[in-house]
């Protein structure tokens, strides 16, 4: 990477900048030409999926971003906020050319996306080489902040890793002694069994068997007999979803329920419970997010959320509010002159977010660095039982910056 990349300039849009300086200083009119730039409204690229498996998702984090920018008057740093949006489909093979409708067509100066780990990677080269603001309020990737990481890149929802990582310890207090990972056949998957293999091993813990569909099928029968055949102590597992909500209900049908404890991260029981009656009930996840942790902000944020959209919130509300204050802090530190790219991005990577979930403030990497909640479900609530583990970063391999 180059040493302007570095600092947070694109050599295209430094160029259109010196060469745009240049002619209004020649024509004696750079005051009024840096006026109309700050009456200019930021825009604001959402790539998202608003179909498909994770529509509720995409909406969520929609819905939170907005959330934190009508909090500020509808105004970051003093400008008002366009939006450009791309339903992104959760679909990898699409996602460059969908990133780059948004860089080289709308000219955005963020992107806020997206939810698929797939698709963040197919999203990675395109912001890499534009230098494009990309602030990633979900898609756990590991690679996001490990070796794509970049100055112009960050994260206000977790790495893959760090969202299971915690359940080896919960595992093994609660005595077992192996288990099975069930999941999708993709990044997201395969990074958090990962995780929870590393800590659980470390615990003395033996993960017996993975077990894969393509995503994004939801067809587990097969999976789940085999399971029953293998009895192991536990059940781990990540979906998120439709597919969460389908899986909830399979492992009831299946009679595994009650008879093998199942166990996931947080994604398995966020945004789902209304669709799943009493299958989730007693289930034990780890999340950076919680129901009833019952502090100023959160009660503060889900009483807004709930007026704003008459839905309860979800952890990936919580993770588009939180772009939307990272955002904030970055264009508020240069009163919304997104040409100060260096001192913006300082800025944003010194915050301390005020969170719902707690505050937190981000990794050299730019992942947060967040405290991991076990929660249980109990009626329609995934609610917090205790942190299991304080202040846990993602080990960032990979990142060089
Ligand atoms: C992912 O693909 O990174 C992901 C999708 C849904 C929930 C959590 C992670």
């Amino acid at each position: 990477m180059s040493q302007n990349e570095k600092q947070g300039f694109n050599r295209r849009g430094l160029l259109k900048g010196t060469a745009a300086i240049a002619v209004a200083t020649a024509i004696g009119t750079l005051a009024p030409f840096n006026l109309a730039q700050a009456a200019d409204k930021i825009k604001v690229g959402l790539m998202l999926p608003y179909t498909g498996t994770f529509t509720a998702l995409g909406n969520a984090i929609t819905n939170g971003f907005k959330l934190a920018v009508e909090e500020r008057g509808g105004k970051l740093g003093g400008r008002e906020i366009e939006y450009f949006v791309v339903d992104d489909e959760s679909n990898p093979a699409k996602a460059p050319e969908n990133a780059n409708k948004l860089v080289q067509r709308d000219k955005v100066d963020v992107i806020i996306g997206t939810v698929h780990s797939g698709v963040a990677m197919g999203m990675a080269k395109v912001i890499r080489e534009s230098g494009t603001l990309w602030i990633n309020p979900n898609a756990g990737a590991d690679q996001v902040t490990g070796p794509l990481c970049a100055p112009n890149i960050f994260r206000t929802s977790f790495s893959n890793w760090q969202t299971t990582h915690a359940l080896g310890k919960v595992l093994k207090a609660k005595g077992h002694k192996n288990a099975v990972f069930i999941t999708w056949k993709y990044a997201a998957g395969e990074q958090m069994m990962e995780g929870f293999k590393e800590g659980f091993e470390k615990e003395g813990g033996k993960l017996i068997k993975e077990l894969y569909v393509p995503f994004p099928q939801v067809e587990f029968q097969a999976l789940l007999t085999e399971i029953a055949s293998i009895k192991p102590d536990a059940v781990v597992a990540f979906f998120a979803g439709g597919g969460a909500a389908k899986f909830l209900k399979d492992y009831q049908a299946a009679g595994l329920k009650g008879k093998i404890p199942l166990y996931g991260s947080g994604f398995l029981t966020d945004g789902v419970l209304d669709a799943v009656g009493d299958a989730g009930e007693g289930v034990e996840t780890t999340l950076h997010y919680a129901d009833g942790l019952n502090t100023k902000k959160d009660n503060a944020f889900r009483l807004a959320y709930a007026k704003t959209y008459k839905l309860q919130p979800d952890v990936y509300a919580v993770q588009g509010y939180d772009a939307g204050q990272l955002l904030a802090a970055g264009l508020e530190a240069v009163k919304g002159d997104v040409s100060k790219k260096a001192e913006m991005i300082k800025a944003m990577e010194t915050a301390k977010i005020d969170s719902p979930r707690g505050s937190f403030t981000l990794s050299k990497a730019h992942n947060p660095v967040q405290d991991m909640y076990l929660r249980k479900v109990v009626g329609k609530e995934s609610k917090v039982q205790g942190v299991a583990w304080k202040a846990l970063a993602d080990p960032a391999r990979g990142c060089k910056m």
